[in-house]
């Protein structure tokens, strides 16, 4: 029998000595990320350009890895790139970290806070679609649903969901093209109409009782942790052919309604992506903190759907794969869909996990006993991607701007 004696060499030398044992790369399309670490070529990626070439059926994009292993620093390099190719960017920013993005780009920030001079209406139309129509109404309907099932902190029943739409054409048919706010809805639900009541075949009392949960769920939002901020007209114009947005969250961060908050800023947002015009990119950094609540879930889940057909990449980024999947098989509904959360994005990027998380990751992320087995060893900024079926190692590259842009240490050292 031929026995070869075991050999030690660099992975540059295998790759020549064993040629075919990684994937051909990825097209040389889009920002530069970083280099492939065993094809030893650059890696680029755009996920609109794989999407023309059938490499990615889906644009959306899931970050994952342990704290301080690069996540945010490959993500905010990667915007800062598709900024300079003319995308347009967004971002759900809880720890008010993107600010020197901001400034570097040009992109407007919006700080929330209590009472405080930003007020954001999330029932607003948008520029495109006309006050009226159904889409605006669905999208409303989303919204509202999204928020009560935060406040109740379960699924809403189809009688829920039916008042909720009874309350957004009564309030159609009084204001024609007026936005609605928040306080419009609510008010409607703690006291139904005659119409509204007719419209679902029923009388005011009764609908009054489908109602109850939501409205009060809705009035605790609106009166306490939201005050301020969602329940009235928008305050702000923003500059919608500029090149983006930041919305900063970090006052809000410790308030128990948090996903509320970022289900109200996301749905504010989805104003202009549905305006279709240009490609964008949407990110929540750090979501592993509403991920269990069933709004903020309901709205994940939406965005993703309507991320293809309106031309948006949306990336989320968590520590633990296992907060997004792990959880399925509890039985409850927000959990089965949060996995959605993992399955929707084909572009995968995971930083170093632990070998627990890893092993327990493996099969909702589709690894190989190899691939497991590595994420735990990838040092800061390198990461493996999976992009559809092809698969890289990838080390971030940040320039000296971009290191600056993205120290996330600089707190921690300012005090030794
Ligand atoms: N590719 C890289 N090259 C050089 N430095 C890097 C790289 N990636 C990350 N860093 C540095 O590592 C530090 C932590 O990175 P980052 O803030 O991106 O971590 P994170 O994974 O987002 O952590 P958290 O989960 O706490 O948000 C930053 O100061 C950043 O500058
Ligand atoms: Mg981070």
């Amino acid at each position: 029998m031929l026995r070869l004696a075991p050999m030690a060499v660099t992975t540059r030398h295998s790759a020549s000595a064993y040629p075919f044992q990684c994937q051909a790369g990825l097209p040389l399309v889009g920002p530069v990320i970083g280099q492939e670490v065993l094809g030893q070529g650059m890696f680029c990626y755009d996920p609109f350009c794989l999407y023309d070439t059938e490499t990615l059926l889906s644009p959306c994009m899931l970050v994952s890895g342990n704290k301080g292993y690069g996540k945010s620093a490959f993500v905010k390099a990667y915007l800062h790139r598709q900024s300079m190719a003319g995308k347009w960017l967004a971002i759900l920013d809880p720890k008010g970290e993107y600010l020197d993005l901001a400034a570097r780009d040009g992109l407007s920030v919006l700080g929330l806070r209590p009472h405080g001079p930003v007020r954001l209406n999330p029932l607003d139309a948008g520029p495109a679609l006309p006050a009226g129509t159904d889409d605006v109404r669905g999208r409303r309907i989303g919204v509202v649903v999204a928020l009560a099932e935060s406040a109740v902190g379960r699924p809403v029943s189809s009688d829920e969901r039916s008042v909720v739409t009874a309350a957004l054409m009564e309030l159609e048919r009084r204001g024609g093209r007026a936005v609605p706010t928040l306080r419009h809805v609510m008010d409607l639900l703690m006291g139904p109409t005659e119409a509204m009541a007719a419209e679902l075949n029923t009388d005011p009392e009764e609908l009054a009782k489908d109602a109850k949960s939501v409205a009060r769920g809705l009035h605790r939002l609106v009166e306490g942790d939201l005050a301020g901020m969602f329940d009235g007209a928008s305050t702000t114009k923003v500059e919608w052919s500029g090149p983006g947005i930041v919305i900063d969250l970090s006052a809000v961060l410790q308030s128990p309604a948090f996903s509320a908050i970022l289900v109200c800023a996301g749905a504010w947002l989805a104003q202009v992506v549905a305006a279709k015009d240009r490609q964008r990119i949407i990110v929540v950094d750090e979501c592993w903190k509403a991920i269990r609540d069933a709004g903020f879930v309901a709205w994940g889940e939406e965005t993703q759907k309507l991320s293809r057909a309106y031309g948006v990449q949306f990336v989320t980024i968590v520590q633990r794969i296992s907060d997004l999947a792990s959880q399925a098989d509890d039985g409850t509904t927000t959990s089965k869909r949060a996995q959605g959360f993992v399955t929707e994005a084909e572009t995968k990027v995971t930083f170093n996990l632990g070998g627990g998380e890893a092993r327990a990751s493996r099969d909702v992320m589709d690894w190989t006993e190899s691939e497991a087995l590595l994420v735990p060893k990838l040092p800061r900024g390198r990461a493996l991607w999976r992009v559809g079926e092809h698969g890289a190692i990838v080390q971030t590259i940040l320039s000296s701007l971009d290191v600056a842009m993205c120290d996330s240490n600089q707190a921690m050292r300012s005090r030794s």
